[in-house]
């Protein structure tokens, strides 16, 4: 439950910090002890710090995710999303929340040429932001340069299975795991990241049977996006959830019809600003009783 401080220069209600301690890494990756999670791992991404302050109080993990590039841009893919976009929206998505862990997404061409590029990249995006980790997609080809980040100071998120970043070669959104190989490979990637450090590891759009096994391989916690409910937590793009799109993908559950909200409600403020209905007594000034 938040309770709410009047900001007196903008009329506007903050919340007010719950007195307490941000989810840490170490606490976050000893919610899985001895191959168990008795409490599983709430994420859900954030990119503003409105949403981060509705979010927060009941959330492990805040998720700055570069599908802000869709979601909040309108581009085609996350190809495009740049470091000036994480670090703005990461660093609202901080000032928004006191209780969750927040993690910001490296964006594609940011970390992948050198463990040394994605150290600028990675630092650059703690420095402007405050986030407490960063996460990055790929799986062995990524081991050396999650091992080289963790080893500094950087607690790396892994993100294996479907890596929306490498769309051009996957040639769309599909599960992945079809095929033995496929399978395998993802087994082996989610090993090769937990291996190098990763403290967490998204596994994304992967057959179930897949993510209940690399949940029960690996040691650190696996959260699942149309993964499975075995895995040790789950995330979900904020807005899918919550019902702002007409589509989306098959695994996500809405709660919430937000669109259809929003469009009675803008109609309904159409019709009375047309029939000047809207403003009325309540929402004007008069001058203040001599
Ligand atoms: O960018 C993102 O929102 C993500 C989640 C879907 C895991 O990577």
């Amino acid at each position: 439950m938040s309770t709410f401080t009047l900001d007196t220069a903008t009329s506007r209600a903050t919340p007010t910090p719950v007195p307490g301690k941000r989810m840490t890494v170490p606490a976050l990756r000893a919610r899985k002890a001895a191959g168990k999670t008795e409490q599983p791992i709430v994420m859900l991404t954030a990119y503003t710090m409105r949403m981060a302050q509705l979010l927060d109080p009941h959330c492990d993990l805040l998720l700055v995710g570069d599908s802000l590039g869709q979601v909040i841009y309108g581009l085609p893919s996350t190809v495009p999303v740049t470091l000036d976009m994480m670090c703005a929206h990461g660093a609202a998505v901080v000032r928004g929340s006191w209780h969750s862990l927040v993690a910001v997404d490296m964006p594609f061409g940011s970390y992948e040429a050198s463990p040394q590029q994605a150290f600028d990249s990675a630092s650059r995006v703690m420095k402007e932001t405050g986030c407490a980790a960063v996460k990055l997609e790929g799986g062995a080809a990524m081991a050396e340069t999650i091992a080289f980040l963790s080893q500094r100071g950087i607690p790396v998120i892994g993100h294996v299975g479907l890596t929306p970043q490498a769309v051009n070669m996957l040639g769309g959104y599909g599960a992945r795991g079809r095929s033995e190989a496929e399978a395998a490979k993802i087994l082996a990637d989610a090993q090769a990241v937990a291996d190098a450090g990763a403290f967490a590891i998204v596994v994304e759009g992967v057959l179930e049977d897949i993510a209940t096994q690399v949940t029960r391989e690996v040691a650190p916690p696996v959260i699942g996006i149309g993964a499975s409910a075995k895995c040790d937590g789950q995330v979900l793009v904020t807005e899918d959830m919550l019902g702002l799109f007409e589509r989306t993908p098959r695994f996500v559950k809405r709660y919430d019809d937000l669109a259809a909200r929003i469009v009675a409600a803008v109609e309904t403020y159409a019709g009375e600003v047309r029939g000047r209905s809207f403003p009325t007594a309540d929402q004007t000034y008069r001058p203040k009783p001599a």
